[in-house]
C-alpha cells in the first residue's frame, strides 16, 4: 500500500499539489488514482470516462474554486450546477420558467400552464393524482437512477409492457370495442410465424442454412414458442387468454374466440408493436419516481441550494468578455439584470438559443441552428373517479397501442387501490401531436375520450372528471418535444468545444436525446470540460 511518505519522500498532498501545478488535470487524476486518492474504476458510473470534479481538485493544487452561470433548471442545467458545486464552484442557476425540471414538468392539482398563445389551462386533479406531461420512464441501466439514488429521490417500477393491456388497430380492422389484448395477439402472430417456419424447415427451404442439428433445436424452440401442435400447426391455446379464466372445480375456463386466419393475423399488423419490449431504451423493467418525474428536480435544488437557483429569470443574452462571461437576463420585476461569471453552461432548447444576443459569433449559431426546433408530442391526462380500467378489464398499469391519433394510451403505475386514478389518454407526436395541439383544451379532452370509448367503453366517457393536456411545441421556453443532433456532424463536433468561455449541454448535446439520460451524460461532459479547462488554466 502506498503511504504519504513512500512518494519520494514528501507527503501525498503536496505531491499533488506539484503534480497538478505543473501538468494537465488528466496527469494529475491519473497520479491521484496511482496514490489511492482518485476514485477507482470501479466505483464510477458503466463508464471510465467521466471522472466527478471534486473539491481536492482545488485544494490540491492550490487553485481558487471559480463562478458559473448556469442557463436552464432542466435536467441538464441542474446536474452541471449539482456536479459543479460539489467540487466547489460557485454556481447560479437561471431558469426562465416558475419551476425546475424542464421538459421533466409534473402536473398536479392546481398547476398551471400557459402557452405561447396564451392558452392557460389549471389542473383540477384531485390530491395525489398527478400527469407526467413530460418523462415518464426510465431504464434500469441509464444514469437517471445512478442521481435517484445519489439523492435520496423514492423511486418505484413503471409497467411500460403489460401482457394484459390491449392492441387496438382500427385501420387494420379492429372494430369498436373489440380490443385484442398483447398476449393474444402475441399468441398468435408467434403461433402463426412457428407454424410457417416450421413448415418451411420441413419442406427443406432452409437446408442451405441450417444443419440436421440446427433444425432439430428451431423445430423445438418453434414448437414451444408458438404453441404449435404435435402436427406443427398453430391452432390457438391457452396462451391466448381466457374471456372467463378457470377458477373452482370443473371451471376449466372459457377459452377467447380465435384465433383468425394466418391471413388475419398478419393483416392486423400487431407483431409491429412487440420489438418495443426489448427496445434497449424502453425495454422491461422501468422506474419512475415516486409522486412524478419533477420531484428529482426538487431534489437537485436542495443539493444546489435555492438561493442558487433563480426562477422566472429569463435569459437575453450571453457573451463572452475577456475574463469570463457576462450574462443577461429579465428579472422578476421585468428589468434586465446582468451577472458575470468565469464561465456559463448554457442548458436551453439550442434553437432558442439563437434568438439571444450574444457574441459566438455564426460559426456557433450556424450549428445551434443544425437542431431542428419543434417537435411536436402531446399528452393528456384524464382523470377518473373509479379505477374502471382496473375493476373491469384487469389492466394494472402499462400501455395500450393504437393505430388512431391517440397513438399511445397509458394506465398508471401508481395508486394502486385508490379509488380515482389518472390516465394518459393520448401520447402523440408528428401530425397527430400538432392536430391536437391546434385544439383547444377542452376540444382535446372530447376527441381523446370519442376515440379511447372505442377500447374502454362508455366508462371512459362516463367516470371522467377531469382533464389536462399538453402541446409541447407550445410551452413557453421549450417549443418543442426533443430535437435529434447530427452525432456525426463537424458542427455537433464544434459545439463539444464550446464557444469561448460558454459550453453547452442538454440532451440534444447527447447520444440519446429524447431522455433524462443523455442531458445528464451533456451535462457531465460540459462539466469535465470546463474543469478540466480550469485544472489545466
Ligand atoms: P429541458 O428539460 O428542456 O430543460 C431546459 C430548461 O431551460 C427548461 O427548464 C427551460 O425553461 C430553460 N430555458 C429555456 N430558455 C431559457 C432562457 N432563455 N433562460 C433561462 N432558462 C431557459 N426522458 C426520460 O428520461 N424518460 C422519458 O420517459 C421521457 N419522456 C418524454 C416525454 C415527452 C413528451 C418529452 C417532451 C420528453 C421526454 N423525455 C423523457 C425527455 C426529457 O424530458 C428530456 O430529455 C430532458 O428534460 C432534457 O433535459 P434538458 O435539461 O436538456 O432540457
Ligand atoms: N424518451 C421518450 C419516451 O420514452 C421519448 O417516451
Amino acid at each position: 500500500m502506498v503511504t504519504d511518505e513512500s512518494t519520494t519522500g514528501v507527503s501525498r498532498r503536496n505531491f499533488l499539489q506539484a503534480v497538478g501545478a505543473t501538468s494537465g488535470a488528466g496527469v494529475m487524476f491519473a497520479t491521484m488514482g496511482a496514490v489511492g486518492l482518485a476514485p477507482t474504476a470501479a466505483a464510477q458510473p458503466r463508464t471510465e470516462s467521466w471522472i466527478a470534479p471534486t473539491k481536492s481538485d482545488f485544494t490540491l493544487t492550490g487553485r481558487s474554486a471559480k463562478k458559473v452561470v448556469v442557463v436552464g433548471a432542466g435536467p441538464a442545467g441542474l446536474a452541471s450546477a449539482y456536479e459543479l458545486q460539489k467540487a466547489g464552484y460557485k454556481v447560479t442557476v437561471l431558469e426562465a420558467r416558475h419551476r425546475p425540471g424542464g421538459r421533466t414538468l409534473t402536473i398536479r392539482g392546481g398547476d398551471s400552464e400557459t402557452d405561447v398563445n396564451g392558452v392557460k389551462q389549471t389542473a383540477r386533479f384531485d390530491k395525489n393524482i398527478y400527469m407526467n406531461a413530460g418523462a415518464g420512464r426510465i431504464a434500469q441501466w441509464m444514469v437517471t437512477m445512478d442521481y435517484l439514488r445519489e439523492l435520496g429521490v423514492p423511486y418505484e417500477v413503471f409497467t411500460n409492457a403489460n401482457a394484459d393491456a390491449y392492441l387496438y388497430n382500427e385501420r387494420t380492422g379492429a372494430t369498436p370495442g373489440n380490443p385484442v389484448r398483447y398476449r393474444t395477439a402475441k399468441a398468435d402472430v408467434f403461433g402463426y410465424t412457428s407454424e410457417l417456419l416450421t413448415y418451411a424447415t420441413d419442406q427443406g427451404a432452409l437446408d442451405q442454412k441450417l444443419t440436421a442439428a440446427d433444425k432439430e433445436n428451431l423445430r423445438a424452440f418453434l414448437r414451444s414458442w408458438g404453441s404449435l401442435k404435435a402436427d406443427g400447426t398453430y391452432q390457438g391455446g391457452d396462451n391466448r387468454g381466457y374471456s372467463v379464466y378457470p377458477s373452482a372445480w370443473n371451471e376449466h375456463g372459457t377459452p377467447l374466440p380465435g384465433p383468425g386466419s394466418v391471413s388475419e393475423v398478419l393483416g392486423s399488423r400487431m407483431g409491429m408493436y412487440f420489438p418495443f419490449e426489448i427496445n434497449w431504451e424502453q425495454s422491461m423493467l422501468m422506474f419512475q419516481p415516486k409522486g412524478g418525474m419533477d420531484v428529482t428536480y426538487d431534489y437537485f435544488v436542495r443539493a444546489i441550494g435555492k438561493q442558487n437557483v433563480q426562477f422566472n429569470s429569463p435569459v437575453t443574452g450571453v457573451e463572452n468578455t475577456p475574463g469570463g462571461v457576462k450574462v443577461t437576463y429579465t428579472a422578476h420585476n421585468g428589468k434586465a439584470r446582468q451577472v458575470e461569471a468565469d464561465f456559463a453552461v448554457v442548458s436551453a432548447p439550442a434553437g432558442l438559443m439563437r434568438r439571444w444576443s450574444t457574441n459566438w459569433g455564426p460559426d456557433i449559431d450556424a450549428a445551434l441552428g443544425e437542431f431542428a426546433v419543434g417537435a411536436p408530442a402531446g399528452k393528456i391526462g384524464l382523470q377518473y373517479r373509479s379505477r374502471f380500467w382496473e375493476d373491469d378489464h384487469r389492466i394494472f398499469g402499462g400501455i395500450t397501442e393504437t393505430d388512431m391519433d391517440l397513438a399511445h394510451v397509458w394506465y398508471p403505475s401508481y395508486g394502486y387501490g385508490e379509488r380515482k386514478g389518472l390516465m394518459v389518454g393520448y401520447y402523440n407526436t408528428g401530425t397527430n401531436a400538432r392536430t391536437y395541439g391546434d385544439m383547444a383544451p377542452k376540444q382535446r379532452e372530447l376527441r381523446a375520450v370519442e376515440q379511447g370509448v372505442k377500447i374502454h367503453g362508455e366508462k371512459y366517457r362516463t367516470e371522467l372528471e377531469s382533464s389536462f393536456s399538453i402541446a409541447w411545441h407550445k410551452v413557453p421556453y421549450i417549443e418543442g418535444a426533443w430535437a435529434y443532433p447530427n452525432t456525426q456532424s463537424s458542427r455537433f463536433k464544434q459545439l463539444q468545444q464550446g464557444a469561448g468561455n460558454v459550453y453547452f449541454a442538454g440532451d440534444w448535446m447527447s447520444e440519446i436525446s429524447a431522455w433524462q439520460h443523455g442531458a445528464f451524460w451533456a451535462a457531465r461532459y460540459a462539466v469535465q470540460a470546463l474543469h478540466t479547462r480550469v485544472m489545466t488554466s
